[in-house]
């Protein structure tokens, strides 16, 4: 049976909630699946279950707060039990990339402290090579926007500035976000690029998550699949 891109996100966002329990510190991820997991902790709530949660964006914030999640900071609890994520390409290792919903520096704070990292995708996300369906997305700070093209253009096939509106993304932290495609080869070492990235200065972070991940539960054909990472 094939499901609707809206039923395949709302079946793994809430078969993720299941894996929160009593007590727990939560990192709730960004984007339109992690919203439906966000709905569903926020029942959950209603009925009776304790947790604080910490959202990965503005947006998941504000979500958190209109269905009545209660909200820490990574100030206070430094140590997440469990997050839930969704994401653009998961590969055979669980390596990802995320970012296209603009949320990769936090996600990537949050993600780097869960004892749990659950991705939650329909199997379209799939990918055999990181940087063959999606964008690599990157972070920057906009002073630095000339420097970090210059930079990042030897890298990559292309690039592109993000737009929303016909002025340039702004993210949560005030920065930019530079999209490098790879074309259908995709990424050759994501390790080795994810070092080289973060040695250029003005880049605040990338969409490369490596090794983050604990597990992914996909969807596929209206069933669902969950994927571990490889020991
Ligand atoms: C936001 C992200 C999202 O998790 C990713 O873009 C997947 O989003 P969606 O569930 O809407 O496809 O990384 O920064």
């Amino acid at each position: 049976m094939t499901l609707d891109p809206e039923q395949a996100k709302k079946l793994v966002g809430e078969k993720a909630a299941e894996f929160v329990k009593d007590g727990m510190i939560v990192g709730l991820g960004t984007g339109s699946t992690a919203y439906y997991t966000i709905n569903k902790l926020g029942e959950m709530v209603a009925n009776g279950l304790n947790i604080k949660a910490i959202p990965t964006s503005k947006a998941s914030e504000e979500q958190a707060i209109k269905v009545g999640i209660p909200l820490v900071t990574l100030d206070t609890h430094t140590v997440i039990d469990i997050t839930i994520d969704g994401a653009d390409e998961i590969d055979p290792d669980l390596n990802l990339i995320k970012g296209l919903g603009g949320a990769l520096l936090r996600e990537k704070i949050v993600a780097c402290v869960s004892k749990q990292e659950i991705i939650i995708a329909d199997e379209r996300k799939i990918v055999k090579k990181l940087g063959t369906r999606s964008p690599l997305p990157v972070e920057i700070v906009p002073f630095g926007l000339e420097v970090c093209l210059s930079k990042l253009k030897p890298l990559c096939k292309d690039l592109a500035l993000r737009m929303r509106d016909s002025e340039p993304f702004i993210t949560d932290n005030g920065n930019y976000i530079l999209d490098l495609s790879f074309g259908e080869n995709g990424i050759e070492n994501a390790v080795e690029l994810e070092a080289i990235l973060n040695n250029i200065p003005g880049v605040v972070e990338n969409g490369l998550f490596i090794g983050l991940a604990t597990s992914a539960i996909v969807e596929s054909e209206g069933e669902l699949k969950i994927l571990k990472r490889p020991n």
